[in-house]
């Protein structure tokens, strides 16, 4: 697909058909992610892959606040076969950087602008976002509540280096699984450029 259509067609997809996903298309999506870019080429990610019905229920079971869950979101959602979540590790950067290239020996956090693991793990999740429409797939990012991020750990034995930044899902698109966002539109281009000055 010509890139500025993936780019264009790609929404979050909240529902999914019970079609599986090829695993060669689940592949090529991580082989995407893991080639994005990252500070120092430090790659401090993982991707934790669930692509089957115990797993992804699992998944559900551990994410899901009590209470919580019996809505549409929810519904949508757990129609996903595939779920990845993409974990960063501060740890690999921290290392990474006390490198003698580098030099930051003290591994004083403040000398860092934003947390680059989080922001590298965040563009290895869009290239499996974009990945999924080229593929013909939708996907989905969405957060993974603080309150359940040790029971996510816990469940599937997570290092306790690396943390979840999201989740994506992955599946067919079923009809009427784009919402929300078409509702609140999307900013004027030139609302948000500033050229040469604010
Ligand atoms: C960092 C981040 C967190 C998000 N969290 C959620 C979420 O928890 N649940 C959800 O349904 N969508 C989530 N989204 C999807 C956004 O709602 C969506 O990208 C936005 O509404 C624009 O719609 P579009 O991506 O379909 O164009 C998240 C997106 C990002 C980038």
């Amino acid at each position: 697909m010509d890139f500025a259509e993936v780019v264009r067609r790609r929404r979050m997809v909240r529902a999914y058909t019970d079609q599986p996903v090829a695993p060669a298309a689940v592949r090529r999506a991580l082989d995407h992610a893991h080639r994005a870019p990252s500070a120092g080429f430090s790659q401090g990610w993982a991707f934790l892959l669930l692509d089957d019905a115990d797993t992804v229920g699992r998944f559900w079971s551990a994410t899901t606040p009590a209470g919580k869950g019996d809505n549409a979101w929810s519904r949508g959602m757990r129609t996903a076969p595939v779920i990845v979540v993409p974990l960063a590790c501060k740890r690999a950067y921290l290392d990474r950087y006390a490198e003698p290239d580098k030099g930051w020996t003290d591994r004083d956090e403040s000398r860092w602008p934003v947390p680059y693991w989080d922001v590298d793990t965040g563009m290895a999740a869009l290239l499996m976002l974009l990945t999924a429409v080229d593929e013909g797939l939708g996907a989905c990012f969405f957060g993974v509540p603080p309150s359940q991020v040790q029971a996510l750990r816990t469940e599937f034995g997570v290092p306790a280096d690396h943390h979840p930044i999201g989740a994506v899902t992955l599946g067919h698109p079923a009809p009427g699984g784009v919402s929300r966002s078409a509702r609140r539109g999307r900013r004027r281009l030139d609302d948000v450029v500033h050229r040469g000055g604010w």
